[in-house]
């Protein structure tokens, strides 16, 4: 069993791969922004600690303390995204990126990095896999400029991991605000026709991933972690808008989603990403219990009904 240092342990991938570790036996020093919202993670067994992403003093000391650590910590940003906010969100996650690498390498640890598809930019109906090369839309160029420093890293000694994940869906995250909450208030937009591939995957099968990877991928080495069906966008919010009982997601323009998300935001999201994960099968023995969206979104959607109703019991 290991001790793993789980950054952004209150975020969405952060707190299911904490659980993940946590059942699977292994210890997890919690690295949250917020302890308060640790509470439950502290409840499972977690030691929290906190800190700033742009404060490595209050970080590195930890990585003495464990056997490895899982890089999920992710600046928090609100509103429209423009090229000043997503400055701020690369520099953040290269100070604790870099700081973290050189860390692990000096002190023998193994590094587990959370990119995302984004890294891969737009490929249109072409499949992509790991070694398709890095050409980053927008919202991917800061991760994929971490990717290639921690490749250039890997080649000088250091044992670092890097999972992509698709787009995450389940119970939480920005899956809830910003894709649930707006489906059932019939809120939900298509921008332009959708014909774009999305490749998705269950929160909870991305935390078995690094659970898996904790132990048996091999140093240097990448995976694409998403399900088996990458769905076009226009298939997927039409799936979620069905299961949320919503009436017919309508189209919005391109130019209109940039005004209010941003040119990055849109660019990105509206690109092509049609992942393949014959890799982490392969290596990982990873098989996703929920292998297409179309399986995973209708618990996902009972455990969301399941939280407000215990929200509102408690309140
Ligand atoms: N969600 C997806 O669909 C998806 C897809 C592919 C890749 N990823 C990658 O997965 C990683 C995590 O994403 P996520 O969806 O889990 O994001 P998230 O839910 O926003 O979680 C981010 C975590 O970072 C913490 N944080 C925010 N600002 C911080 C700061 N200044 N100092 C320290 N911690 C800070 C947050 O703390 P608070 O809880 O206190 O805010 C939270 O624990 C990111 O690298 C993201 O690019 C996500």
């Amino acid at each position: 069993m290991s001790t793993v240092l789980v950054t952004g342990a209150t975020g969405f991938v952060g707190g299911a791969v904490a659980r993940a570790l946590l059942a699977a036996g292994h210890r997890v020093v919690a690295w949250v922004r917020s302890p308060a919202k640790a509470r439950a993670l502290a409840g499972q067994g977690a030691r929290v600690a906190a800190g700033d992403m742009r404060d490595p003093a209050t970080y590195l000391p930890l990585v003495d303390e464990v056997d490895a650590v899982v890089h999920a910590a992710q600046l928090r940003v609100t509103g429209r995204l423009g090229p000043g906010k997503i400055r701020l969100l690369h520099q953040a996650n290269h100070v604790m990126t870099d700081a973290l690498a050189r860390r692990c390498m000096s002190a023998g640890k193994r590094l587990l990095y959370t990119g995302g598809c984004f890294v891969y930019g737009d490929h249109g109906d072409d499949w992509i896999d790991e070694s398709t090369p890095l050409t980053p839309s927008p919202l991917g160029e800061g991760d994929a400029n971490e990717i290639a420093r921690l490749r250039d890293r890997h080649e000088a000694g250091l044992d670092v991991v890097v999972l992509s994940p698709g787009f995450v869906y389940g119970p939480g995250g920005n899956f809830t605000t910003l894709f649930y909450d707006d489906a059932r208030r019939d809120r939900l937009r298509c921008i332009g026709r959708g014909r774009n591939y999305w490749s998705c995957v269950h929160v909870d099968d991305l935390a078995e991933a690094y659970v898996l990877a904790l132990t048996r991928a091999p140093a240097g080495a990448t995976y694409n972690i998403v399900d088996d069906e990458p769905l076009r966008l226009r298939e997927f919010v039409d799936l979620l808008a069905d299961a949320v009982g919503g009436v017919a997601v309508r189209p919005v323009p391109a130019f209109l989603a940039r005004l209010v998300a941003g040119a990055p935001a849109v660019t990105s999201l509206t690109s092509s990403y049609r992942v393949n994960n014959t890799k982490a099968r392969r290596d990982l023995g990873w098989a996703p219990s929920y292998p297409t969206a179309r399986d995973g979104i209708p618990p996902t959607l009972s455990a969301l009904k399941r939280l407000e109703s215990a929200a509102s019991t408690a309140s």
